[in-house]
């Protein structure tokens, strides 16, 4: 099947462009030593598990449900980070998983004995798992997108080095914790200059304890598969912390994986005006099919358009939700578009299929592979059930 002949609205996973990201991150791996995980949470689309694992090390989660995902699906190295988590989970956590990062000394002292019992009940895979914390080095390299920075204000996302010195004073002792590793996650959409901006704040701030840990784990929002992203100076980062403090290193990114390996194909159900203003009613919806179109916001690059009033004809693309601000943004084409045209928006395989709803009980997009050749094959369809499913 080719792509037009795919019944819309239809997420395409682009498998040639997948297979490309996973080479250059896996070429980064071959350098430098570093381990690289997939960030579940942009791209959960486990029909390429094994294909993804290939080329990296593994995997890290959002919490149980993303954990035991991969375990189920890829069964490679498998990490998880959660602000925190619940005594019940802690037992499969501890089966299943490499790493667990908790945010908080208190968090980590309270599921401590959890992990000691599992210690020295002599299981060996619960002795296996490396236990580490999240730092917070307070290093915003970003502007104009607070929602996005884990080191803005008042964030709850790890330890600031003032509150860790807090917990240390008042008796906690680091040295003789089972904590192994830090984790830091700060960057969005970034290139390599960020990275290197941050690990001096992490230097000022942890560095006198980077010494005494075994691995440090430089988190997601490294862009590294977009053409300007400048590979050689991560490299440079990774070695220097690498051989610096003895570390063994990781980078858990989720964009970067899958940037540009998916689109949304999408039909023209009806055109309206309102005065100067065409709108085209789509069988999408940036509410349930891209939210981050609206949380973020950006606008999706879209084929064969151009941004407003650039091409002779401009449309607002929108959606069959009640939402009146259910838009996608205003794009112009060469030739006025028609009911029952086919458009296809790009770079839709991160965090879309994750983040998906059925507000207004919008049907969900159903999932396809565009393998290298071209060819097309549906791996999921959704209908009803989808919807009931999830209400009572
Ligand atoms: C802890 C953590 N790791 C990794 C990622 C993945 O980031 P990205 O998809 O921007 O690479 C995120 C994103 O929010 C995150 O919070």
């Amino acid at each position: 099947m080719q792509i037009n002949e795919l019944k819309t609205p239809c997420y395409v996973i682009d498998e040639g462009k997948l297979i490309e990201n996973l080479e250059i991150l896996n070429g980064v791996m071959q350098r430098t030593g570093a381990k690289i995980l997939l960030a579940q949470k942009a791209f959960s689309a486990y029909y390429e598990y094994p294909l993804i694992g290939k080329y990296l090390a593994g995997t890290t989660a959002s919490g149980l449900y993303e954990a035991r995902l991969a375990h189920e699906e890829m069964g490679k190295e498998n990490h998880v980070f959660c602000p925190a988590f619940l005594p019940e989970e802690m037992d499969e956590l501890l089966e299943i998983c490499d790493h667990i990062v908790f945010n908080s000394v208190s968090q980590y002292l309270f599921h401590r004995e959890r992990i000691a019992a599992g210690r020295r009940s002599g299981d060996d895979e619960l002795a296996g798992v490396s236990i580490g914390l999240r730092i917070n080095p307070e290093c915003s390299t970003q502007e104009g997108h607070e929602i996005y920075d884990p080191c803005g204000a008042g964030s709850r996302l790890g330890v600031t080095r003032a509150a860790l010195d807090k917990v240390i004073e008042e008796g906690f002792d680091l040295a003789a914790s089972d904590i192994e590793g830090f984790h830091f996650h700060t960057l969005c959409e970034q290139n390599s200059d960020a990275l290197a901006i941050t690990l001096e704040a992490v230097e000022q701030k942890f560095g006198d304890l980077l010494y005494d840990i075994k691995w440090l784990n430089m988190g997601g929002g490294h862009h590294i598969t977009r053409d300007d992203y400048d590979i050689a100076t991560l490299e440079k980062c990774i070695n220097y912390m690498k051989e610096k403090y003895d570390l063994e290193i990781y980078l858990e990114p989720g964009e970067a994986v899958a940037l540009n390996a998916g689109y949304l194909v999408t039909t023209v159900l009806d055109i309206v005006e309102n005065r100067d203003t065409k709108i085209l009613i789509l069988d999408t919806s940036a509410a349930c099919h891209m939210p981050d179109v609206l949380e973020m916001p950006y606008r999706p690059p879209l084929k064969d358009s151009g941004e407003a009033g650039e091409k002779k004809y401009t449309y607002r693309l929108s959606s069959c939700t009640c939402l009146a601000g259910d838009v996608i943004g205003d794009y112009s084409f060469d030739r006025e578009i028609q009911i029952g045209d086919r458009l296809t928006f790009c770079d839709m395989a991160i965090y879309s299929m994750v983040k998906n709803n059925t507000f207004n009980g919008m049907p969900l997009p159903d999932i396809s592979v565009m393998e290298k050749d071209g060819s097309c094959k549906v791996i999921r369809r959704f209908g009803y059930e989808d919807f009931k499913c999830r209400l009572s």
